[in-house]
């Protein structure tokens, strides 16, 4: 029996300890939660970031100025002053970030991702292994590059892998986590986005090359791009007149001179959303595109797929392919796959022989999922 005591109290001091430990959990967590939680809020939601609180999670949002406060904190320095109130800036440290990586003549190359496209082995990845392997200096031009992030996961795979990286927080005083979450119900609502941020970099006097992540850059597309164009752009169907506005454009690669022109063609872009409504902004460029082109005396060059390609119109000719695009291909999995296909050619063709090289040796293996 007193064996029997002593596994009857046994199990009830196990419950007795875990129950106290369950409590302190949760305790523990209650505390911990809300002020993480709230930290987490307002590092996103307020424009002006709060220095004085939330350290800890705000450092995905403005980089160096929080690498600052972390060390004024290893210091311990007693009873800092209180942080100066700086006036809210829409745009953060843009005008910083791009005067870093602009060339002499202000131009910089912009991508932008998400969380998804920075892991290792996805997108990303891929978009800077072919600069890598890339030739004729391409790899150079990374010193260039842009990447604007518009969530914070995204900003830390950005800055774990390259030195100009943009966190997108608000737009038009709109917080862009919010506009990120609207974007999964509504592609447009994201499209939108990026076509403003594209003419607030005009208006900051840069000009850019956009190109979506899931372009790979083997050569210098620059030399590809008219001195006299306004705006390039790459097309998914190219009828082989570059300044004949019957082809079919491709915003996944487009380069823009910022000037008086190009800032008024994206405000009537920008208008077009509410005069087409519900359109995506492609289809909008396609609508205006002659009645601005003749109203702004605008040059507008479609970018030949001989060069600046894409799974739509598949250059097969390695010797002369600047840039290849998965556009034509609805899937990360799809474009990934392909896009892998694409490098192990590439990488073969690189270490051919001359010879091999003109006689056509080398071919994209085909067909893929999307590329064919
Ligand atoms: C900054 O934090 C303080 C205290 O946590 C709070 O009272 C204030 O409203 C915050 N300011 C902003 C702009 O978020
Ligand atoms: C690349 O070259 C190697 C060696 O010749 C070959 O085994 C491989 O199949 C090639 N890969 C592609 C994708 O052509």
């Amino acid at each position: 029996m007193k064996g029997g005591d002593v596994s009857s109290i046994s199990p009830l001091v196990s419950f007795v300890v875990g129950a106290a430990m369950a409590t302190v959990c949760v305790l523990f967590f209650m505390s911990a939660s809300p002020t993480r939680r709230l930290a987490d809020i307002s590092a996103f939601t307020s424009a002006s970031a709060n220095s004085s609180s939330n350290q800890d999670d705000n450092g995905v949002a403005d980089g160096e100025a929080t690498a600052a406060s972390r060390a004024a904190d290893v210091t311990a320095t007693p009873a800092p002053a209180p942080a100066p109130v700086e006036a809210p800036s829409p745009w953060g440290d843009l005008e910083e970030v791009l005067r870093r990586a602009a060339t002499k003549d202000r131009t910089v190359i912009m991508t932008q991702i998400n969380a998804a496209w920075t892991r290792p082995g996805s997108l990303l990845d891929l978009f800077f292994e072919s600069f890598r392997n890339g030739e004729g200096g391409v790899a150079r031009l990374l010193d260039h590059l842009v990447i604007v992030t518009m969530d914070p996961a995204a900003y830390q795979g950005c800055q774990a892998v390259h030195r100009h990286c943009y966190f997108l927080r608000t737009s038009n005083g709109v917080d862009y986590r919010s506009e990120k979450m609207f974007m999964s119900k509504d592609y447009l609502e994201m499209m939108w986005g990026r076509n403003r941020f594209q003419q607030t970099v005009l208006e900051l006097g840069y000009n850019f090359l956009f190109t979506d992540v899931d372009v790979m850059w083997f050569r210098d597309p620059f030399r590809h791009i008219s001195m006299a164009a306004d705006i390039a752009i790459s097309s998914d169907v190219y009828m082989g007149e570059p300044y004949s506005l019957r082809n079919f454009p491709n915003g996944g690669f487009l380069f823009v001179r910022s000037s008086a022109k190009t800032i008024d063609f994206y405000r009537a872009w920008q208008q077009g959303r509410w005069r087409f409504f519900g359109k995506h902004e492609q289809d909008v460029f396609n609508l205006i595109k002659h009645e601005m082109a003749g109203k702004l005396d605008l040059a507008i060059q479609f970018l030949d797929t001989t060069y600046i390609s894409g799974f739509c119109q598949l250059s097969k000719d390695l010797n002369k392919i600047c840039t290849l695009h998965a556009n034509c291909c609805v899937g990360l999995g799809a474009k990934l796959h392909d896009l892998r296909g694409v490098l192990d050619v590439w990488r073969n063709y690189t270490a051919g022989t001359p010879g091999e090289r003109r006689a056509g040796k080398f071919q994209w293996k085909l067909p893929g999922i999307c590329i064919h």
